[in-house]
């Protein structure tokens, strides 16, 4: 199922000197003079994110003919948006690996991470305000509205064992999704594109985001910890069904009901739920089924980029879906 052949450093080669400027960016935003802010933005800018979401943006802005610095502005804001989720969404779900060492919340306790948090949301807004384009801002506000109703969303469905596959859809696309789409928009927007190429561009990351999470979401279930630098097992620790969990529901529930429940629903985990959870999963080959629902997405994403003439940066962009799908971290 998986083949990590892709090398994601090689795809992002045409942008690699951009990047290590969205990396000075970032630092030089997480500089203030409460020592803490530095120190723990250097903690987490240190610790190995794959810089996706930026990388999007600086292609798409790249392809749309765009080479000014706006694009690594903007690619550092994403980045800013991205990892104040992400320090929230680990005290929410309890999670306390990320990247491979100790969570911000497990290191430095819940109170500093929530304002460490609220910093860099708010500092992501007002680096966007630092060039005149409120357009920018706007977008940059609406996705990561909609990232936190999906965190949201899914909070007010956990433990919710008939959960549905559009009900989980949807949470996809507001937690995950949406933001993906708005680093292919200000790309396409920063280039000067026609309406419709900067839409285009916009699907190609929802799609590219939609495929990123159910990945996630399944690499939940398959991946070596190590490797991943994040808790196995922790959606359903959680109270969260996913797709795998979904689709065994509705292939098994004289079996996954009853396990399911007391999982998802009275949240008591063990190692022998989580060893039969698993074996069901296989015998009814679910994380293959709903590995096969990514790949669907990752190659709508790939179809969005059909109107734009062959490039370097087309080629990066047609490879992240099949990094993104063949992923192991
Ligand atoms: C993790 O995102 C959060 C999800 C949307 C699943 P990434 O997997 O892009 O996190 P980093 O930045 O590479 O650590
Ligand atoms: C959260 O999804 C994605 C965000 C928008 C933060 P997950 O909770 O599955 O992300 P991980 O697995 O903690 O990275
Ligand atoms: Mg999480
Ligand atoms: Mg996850």
């Amino acid at each position: 199922m998986e083949n990590s052949s892709l090398d994601l450093a090689q795809i992002f080669e045409p942008i690699r000197a951009d990047l290590a400027k969205v990396d000075r960016e970032f630092a030089h935003h997480i500089q203030s003079h409460v020592d803490l802010i530095p120190k723990i933005g250097q903690y987490i800018q240190t610790s190995g994110g794959k810089r996706i979401r930026p990388a999007v943006l600086l292609m798409a802005a790249r392809l749309s003919g765009y080479d000014g610095d706006r694009a690594i502005l903007y690619a550092a804001v994403v980045e800013f948006i991205h990892t104040a989720t992400l320090v929230h969404d680990d005290i929410i779900d309890d999670s306390d690996l990320r990247r491979g060492r100790l969570a911000v919340h497990s290191r430095w306790g819940n109170d500093i991470t929530v304002l460490l948090g609220d910093y860099l949301y708010i500092k992501s807004m007002g680096m966007a305000l630092t060039v005149d384009s409120l357009e920018l801002v706007r977008l940059l506000c609406e996705v990561t509205c909609r990232m936190i109703e999906g965190e949201l969303y899914q909070l007010t469905k956990t433990g919710v064992v008939d959960l549905t596959e559009e009900e989980h859809l949807e949470i996809i696309r507001r937690k995950t999704a949406y933001l993906f789409g708005g680093c292919g928009q200000i790309g396409g927007i920063l280039g000067g594109l026609s309406e419709t190429q900067q839409l285009a561009l916009r699907d190609y990351g929802f799609n590219l985001g939609v495929a990123f999470q159910l990945v996630d979401d399944v690499l939940d279930y398959t991946a070596d910890e190590d490797v991943l630098g994040k808790p196995v097992g922790g959606d359903i620790r959680e109270g969260k069904m996913t797709l795998p969990a979904i689709y065994l529901l509705q292939k098994d529930s004289d079996r996954a009901r009853p396990l399911l429940t007391s999982l998802v629903q009275d949240r008591s985990f063990s190692a022998a739920a989580w060893t039969e959870l698993r074996g069901l999963m296989t015998e009814h080959r679910v994380l293959d089924q709903a590995y096969a629902r990514a790949v669907s997405f990752a190659e709508t994403a790939k179809n969005e980029l059909s109107s734009f003439p062959p490039s370097q940066e087309i080629d990066a962009l047609m490879a992240l879906p099949d990094y993104v799908v063949s992923r192991d971290r």
